[in-house]
């Protein structure tokens, strides 16, 4: 039979739904959450607000607890122009990747906040955390750096709602972060990230606006019991 272990603090209290009002304010926040590249104001962020935003990163579910997230902050403009060294040169082997006309849209595109942003942070991953046999990583070790990526969708959605931009870039040769930022061998780089205040927002995706990509059909991506099609 099962035998609950025992509980070394207090168990369950009751769970409430939140209020309707409640429940807007998180939709809204979801909703009005954007991808930001050239929006940010130079204004310093907030210690507490930013302190928040790192609290809400904390908060993210991560497999058997591993909790396996650091949170490199960069302010320094001289470290900051190394990355957006790194950012140019492997974005300079992006666009060659697209045949010439869709290459003619992709330089046109802003996809970085690099130097703009105040804040920078390097959100990693260290997979050795919690030892060799990790409660549920046990059949699929990347599920580490999942976990570490619900910690940057709780910043990105807590930033919004102090008011925050936030711009996730990821066009780097991973060796040249790893060396800007001196990482260990066993930590890995999830998301570099681009934080500040922001004048303005596009009400929707930069890259639909832009006629890069449009959003799909919600209702053509849900399937029942199997893959369809
Ligand atoms: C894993 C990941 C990597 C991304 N990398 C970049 C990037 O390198 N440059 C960029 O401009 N946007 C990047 N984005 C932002 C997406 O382009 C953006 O989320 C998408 O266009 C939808 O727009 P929205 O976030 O404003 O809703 C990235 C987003 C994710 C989730």
């Amino acid at each position: 039979m099962y035998q609950e272990p025992k509980l070394s603090t207090p168990g369950p209290s009751p769970a409430r739904a939140f209020s309707e009002t409640e429940r807007k304010a998180l939709h809204d926040i979801i909703a009005a959450r954007r991808d930001v590249r050239n929006e940010f104001l130079p204004d310093d962020i907030d210690p507490e607000a930013l302190r928040r935003v790192l609290e809400a990163a904390h908060a993210a579910p991560s497999v058997g607890f591993m909790q396996p997230w650091n949170f490199i902050l960069l302010r320094d403009a001289e470290q900051r122009r190394r990355v957006h060294d790194a950012f140019a040169a492997a974005n300079e082997e992006a666009a060659q990747m697209f045949e010439a006309g869709r290459r003619t849209e992709y330089r046109a595109l802003k996809l970085e906040g690099i130097l703009k942003a105040p804040l920078n942070i390097a959100v990693t991953c260290d997979r050795t955390r919690g030892g060799k046999v990790v409660l549920g990583r046990t059949h699929n070790r990347d599920m580490d750096l999942f976990s570490t990526v619900c910690a940057v969708q709780n910043m990105w959605l807590a930033a919004r709602a102090e008011g925050i931009g936030m711009g996730w870039v990821s066009i780097f040769r991973p060796e040249d972060l790893r060396a800007i930022l001196r990482l260990p061998e066993h930590v890995e780089i999830v998301a570099y990230l681009c934080l500040g205040y922001v004048s303005e927002l596009f009400d929707g995706p930069e890259l639909a606006a832009r006629g890069w990509r449009q959003r799909l059909e919600l209702d053509s991506l849900i399937m029942n019991e199997r893959w369809e099609g």
